[in-house]
């Protein structure tokens, strides 16, 4: 058993993480500030004696110390607070960037202390607009014009939480590792102005709204269903030696994404038929600086930790679109 403590527990991806390590029988500390994750996320995890909830911001050592405090030390760090959304990234960059860069230094700051491990939550976003794909692990990045708007904010917060973590590894000879997840989703994923596609098209299914597609809807994403994503967060954070040829993982990056790629014009008429509703799809002028296609080179993942994107994207659309339609129609 391992004393873990996630950031953003309360979150898409940290709740169901959360619910994984207790149910594998780790004594896990959940925080977060709730600015976008909500604490019924971890109803399910109230009832064991291993999980504790602290409410508050996680760039604060006070609450991390606490955190520390409850489960008599920390083994592992899963570092996932962050400001998420497409919306923010235009509408409030300085605060993307405040928060992204100043949990994590916060959280390396607890790893350091206590020589655990880290897990940095990145971001295919800290790669920018890589035209080649599918996108490499290592590759150099590209942002556009801080001029022509701020989309980047949240890329290049995670390309500098990806700066501090190798500081960490050569510096401090600290344990992190690095894991880009590319679109997961699933049940409890925002689908308001702030939330992600497919939970924003299922919302608006599921409401009799009509869908509203960002430009022409020929732009690629490759689409990972969260227990996927969960099962290589826990790979990265449980895994001693690469499995293929035992050699250390610190400072190692993983891409986790499907190997499918869909363009959102294809998502929108797969989410139409699945919800059996007569829903309209409507275009919409889209963000500045969205990349026209995303597709992770994931060999890394594989050769080293034995993750595979095992779920399908019809699979894992049918889930989601359950567990949304029962939440907004019961
Ligand atoms: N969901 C994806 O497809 C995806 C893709 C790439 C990277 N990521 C990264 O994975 C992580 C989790 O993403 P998610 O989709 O679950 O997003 P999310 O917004 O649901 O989760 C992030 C959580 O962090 C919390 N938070 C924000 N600022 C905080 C602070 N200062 N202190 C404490 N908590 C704070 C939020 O309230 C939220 O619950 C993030 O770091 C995100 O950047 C997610």
């Amino acid at each position: 058993m391992a004393r873990v403590i996630v950031t953003g527990g309360a979150g898409f991806l940290g709740s169901h993480l959360v619910e994984e390590l207790l149910a594998r029988s780790h004594a896990v500390v959940a925080i977060d500030d709730l600015f976008r994750g909500r604490q019924k996320h971890l109803d399910d995890c109230k009832g064991s004696p291993d999980f504790h909830f602290l409410k508050g911001n996680c760039a604060d050592a006070k609450i991390l110390q606490q955190a520390v405090e409850l489960i008599d030390g920390v083994d592992v760090i899963f570092h996932l607070a962050a400001v998420n959304g497409t919306r923010w990234f235009h509408e409030k960059a300085d605060m993307v960037i405040d928060v992204n860069v100043n949990t994590t230094l916060a959280a390396l700051e607890l790893a350091t202390e206590h020589a655990c491990r880290l897990v940095f939550a990145s971001s295919p976003e800290a790669l920018g607009l890589v035209e080649d794909q599918p996108m490499a692990t290592a590759h150099d990045s590209l942002f556009e014009d801080a001029a022509l708007h701020q989309r980047h904010s949240y890329g290049a917060s995670k390309y500098i939480g990806e700066v501090l973590v190798q500081h960490a590894v050569r510096t401090k000879d600290l344990d992190c590792r690095i894991v880009r997840p590319f679109n997961a989703y699933g049940a409890r994923c925002p689908g308001n102005e702030y939330g992600q596609v497919i939970s924003m098209f299922m919302d608006s299914a599921a409401s009799g709204r009509p869908i509203s597609l960002h430009g022409d809807g020929s732009q690629t994403r490759s689409f990972t269903w969260v227990g996927d994503i969960t099962e290589g967060f826990l790979l990265a954070g449980f895994t001693d030696r690469s499995l293929d040829d035992n050699s250390r993982l610190e400072g190692a990056v993983w891409n986790m994404g499907s190997t499918e790629e869909t363009s959102i014009a294809d998502l929108a008429a797969s989410i139409v038929e699945i919800s059996g509703k007569n829903v309209t799809i409507e275009h919409s002028k889209g963000y500045p600086g969205d990349s026209k296609r995303r597709c992770p080179d994931i060999s890394d993942a594989t050769r080293q930790l034995g993750w595979q994107p095992w779920t399908n994207l019809e699979q894992g659309l049918v889930r989601t679109w359950h567990a949304i339609d029962a939440r907004i129609n019961g």
